[in-house]
């Protein structure tokens, strides 16, 4: 019987999600979930998704529906990659070519799926005596190392009274407890759920912890080019780590459900980095992924990484999806600054610049947890526990009201 089961915890985002959309009332918010919506609160296929959408209707090819490979679409991989690492779509140089034999890629069921392979690969070969997670993190983050048995650790991350990365302490509290052999958790770029991302100086001292103390670098890619604008800048830590010399051993999950949109049709890759000493190692590590794919779902799916190869492929479709990225990014920034200047308007206590100073798709909002409640029972605006907002909820019809919203309960 299964009557002694567990109470396992709900998934937090995906609840409010659903207590959102079962709300009846006309004026409800949803500040839960990362996912983008227009200014008219609706989801937003890109356009260059879209067009490849058309193109694949126009083909009707009869082999749309097959099998892909264990390991993935390796064409989708492979663009996924020079993405990630920078690798120039020009003709490669042999310092490219040596650089992308250092790594080991495979298709995963998104971001949530590249973490999972990554975890469990490392898990099952690496051994890691801990995970050291951010404080705060996504909290699939916890769930998805706890299913693997690796005890957990935060670093502290999030200093609540300057609304900054806690670089001191993180640094601190890494260099005294971080034993050779663990993993850390890094989020590339747009912290989830902070907003908060360290500097390019901060960057360069974690990895020379990294490197000095042996802890092996787990990167957490979900967000590249919502941060900065600039995909190459969002790339930016994820790079000089990989370029570091003596080099390191390191991953990267890599989705693309935000910069693509294609949230269910989970779109990923997961990428581990060798130091390049051995180069039958790659090939080993690849079919070490592979039997665990297989042994858990196969092979990811095929159209998203179907969507995503052709429009990186493809020149002119690359530009039409940097255009769709800017209208993403720039949006997100209008609505920040239009809760801030509201907030300034109605003489909100606090101090608000937080809100336009953090960066990506989510804002720390340092609510407390009686004035969520109160957000969501009295007004139907639904946000995290955390205080953590995702922006793509604001509109121009409702961000007057969220402020208003949020002036009434920080009175109490
Ligand atoms: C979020 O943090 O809201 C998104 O990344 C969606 C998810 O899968 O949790």
């Amino acid at each position: 019987s299964f009557a002694n089961l567990p109470d396992a915890a709900v998934d937090e985002i995906f609840a409010l999600n659903h207590a959102y959309i079962a709300d009846a009332h006309p004026k409800k918010v949803n500040l839960g979930i990362g996912v983008y919506r227009t200014a008219e609160g609706k989801p937003w296929p890109l356009s260059s998704v879209q067009k490849i959408e058309e193109q694949l209707s126009r083909e009707n090819d009869a082999a749309r529906h097959e099998y892909l490979p264990i390991e993935g679409d390796t064409v989708f991989t492979k663009a996924a990659r020079d993405l990630m690492f920078g690798f120039s779509l020009d003709a490669e140089t042999p310092a490219e070519k040596a650089a992308k034999q250092r790594i080991a890629s495979v298709q995963t069921v998104a971001g949530t799926g590249a973490n999972h392979i990554g975890a469990a690969f490392l898990a099952h070969h690496y051994k890691p005596k801990h995970v050291w997670v951010s404080t705060p993190t996504w909290a699939n983050h916890h769930t998805i190392w706890d299913l693997q048995g690796i005890e957990r650790k935060g670093y502290p991350y999030f200093n609540a009274e300057t609304c900054a990365f806690d670089f001191e302490n993180a640094i601190a509290t890494l260099e005294a407890e971080a034993e050779e052999g663990d993993v850390i958790l890094l989020h590339a770029c747009a912290h989830n759920p902070t907003g908060v991302d360290p500097t390019k100086e901060q960057w360069k001292a974690i990895a020379e912890l990294c490197q000095r103390k042996h802890i092996f670098p787990f990167f957490d890619s979900a967000y590249q080019g919502f941060a900065s604008g600039s995909l190459e800048e969002d790339a930016w830590a994820v790079q000089y780590f990989f370029n570091m010399e003596p080099r390191m051993e390191m991953c990267v999950a890599q989705s693309f459900s935000k910069n693509f949109g294609l949230y269910g049709h989970r779109t990923g890759a997961f990428h581990l980095i060798t130091n390049g000493s051995n180069p039958a190692e790659v090939g080993l590590i690849e079919k070490n992924l592979c039997h665990i794919i297989r042994g858990e779902y196969s092979m990811g799916p095929k159209f998203g990484s179907t969507i995503v190869k052709r429009v990186l492929a493809d020149p002119t479709l690359r530009a039409q999806w940097h255009d769709d990225l800017a209208v993403m990014s720039s949006r997100l920034i209008q609505m920040r600054q239009a809760l801030y200047q509201e907030l300034l308007r109605l003489k909100t206590p606090g101090t608000w610049e937080h809100i336009v100073n953090q960066i990506g798709m989510f804002s720390y909002t340092g609510l407390t947890p009686g004035q969520i409640l109160a957000m969501k029972e009295e007004f139907h605006i639904y946000l995290l526990k955390s205080g953590r907002i995702s922006i793509s909820g604001l509109s121009p019809t409702n961000f007057a009201y969220v402020a208003q919203s949020i002036d009434n309960v920080v009175r109490r």
